[in-house]
């Protein structure tokens, strides 16, 4: 029998909830195959405690394993939200070349979304490894009126090649629609570049029909328009705003998944709810595991467990049209996945 071996990172937070709802679900989905779970307990409380957020030789502890699951990284009251997320959640995407942020957006049924429409289904491929998120960049003259702050997004021709072939190999597989957001009426260096390397691209697809935006238009459009999207593919920065938008439309960050992918399948991928650890509401048991749950589909899907993470998609969507989970904090979290488990008997 296969096994697969999961890094398990629930992280801080929410995070510890999440995953271990989705890791139940992903287990009793996986028919015919093992998923083996390892759990590590890096976190901002390990912060504290060792005075770093991972071991210094985490990443090649993780490399061994078939996947990464993660809950959700940060607890600013302990660790400042910019060193727990550089210490643990960013080297990881960039160590193991998770080039490829995966997050789709759609409205499962039973749950509204605050548009007026429900037709939507876009599919947000994020660029996750440079770009504005690069951290390149310093500080000199700290504390001084005279301080400066300097932080290069940092755009590779191969970097930016790859997520846009990536982007289209998705728009085959789809409806064939392609949009390319930048900002290239202000930034006429890394974004023109963007853009012409996008219509470089293009020429391989000559099916895919490609459109330009710019991020701010972009934003009206997914709230506008939604329908008249497809595959939509962006920097680090724009993307993630992006997905915030587009889990606002879906009927919030509870229903938001992600996938952080080695395409190249060199490394470990990594699958996380695009959701943050949400401290606020921590100890209540009220986070909404569906957006943890869709990720841990994603893990299947990308292990080649397709059936098994169709399975995953249909329970959800049984239990969001019988109206569990499907507004914030409605239902408790062991609520709406036990409903998920008894789902995937059905
Ligand atoms: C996300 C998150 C992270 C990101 C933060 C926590 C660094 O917002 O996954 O969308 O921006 O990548
Ligand atoms: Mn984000």
């Amino acid at each position: 029998m296969t096994t697969y071996r999961i890094a398990l990172i629930p992280g801080d937070g929410i995070g510890t909830a999440v995953t271990e709802a989705a890791f139940a679900v992903a287990q009793k989905a996986a028919r015919g195959v093992t998923l083996e779970g390892v759990t590590f307990p890096w976190s901002c409380e390990y912060y504290v405690e060792h005075g770093r957020m991972m071991p210094e030789d985490g990443i090649e502890t993780l490399r061994g394993f078939d996947a990464i699951y993660l809950g959700a990284v940060g607890w600013p009251a302990k660790v400042p939200d910019s060193v727990s997320l550089h210490g643990l959640l960013l080297p990881i995407r960039k160590a193991f070349v998770q080039y490829a942020n995966i997050r789709p957006h759609r409205l499962l049924p039973g749950v509204e979304g605050p548009l007026k429409t429900r037709d939507f289904d876009i599919l947000c491929i994020r660029e996750n490894t440079e770009g504005e998120y690069s951290g390149a960049g310093g500080r000199v003259h700290v504390g001084t009126p005279d301080e400066v702050a300097v932080e290069t997004s940092v755009f590779t021709r191969a970097g930016v090649e790859r997520i846009i072939r990536f982007g289209f190999d998705h728009a085959m597989k789809r409806r064939k629609k392609l949009a390319s957001v930048t900002k290239s009426n202000a930034q006429k260096y890394s974004m023109v570049f963007w853009d012409e390397i996008t219509d470089l691209v293009a020429k391989e697809y000559p099916e895919v029909e490609v459109a330009h935006y710019h991020i701010d238009a972009m934003c009206a459009r997914m709230v506008m328009a939604p329908e008249s999207l497809d595959v939509v593919v962006a920097s680090n920065l724009f993307g993630d705003i992006l997905t915030d938008l587009g889990a606002a439309i879906q009927g919030g960050l509870g229903f938001a998944a992600s996938a952080n992918i080695n395409p190249d399948r060199s490394a470990p991928s990594m699958f996380e709810p695009v959701h943050g650890s949400a401290p606020d509401i921590a100890h209540l048991g009220i986070a909404n595991p569906m957006a943890a749950i869709w990720s841990a589909a994603q893990m299947l899907d990308h292990l080649g467990e397709t059936e098994a993470s169709t399975r995953i998609l249909t329970a959800m969507e049984a239990v969001t049209a019988q109206g569990i989970g499907t507004k914030p904090g409605q239902d408790k979290t062991e609520v709406i996945t036990n409903a998920v488990l008894a789902a995937l008997e059905a």
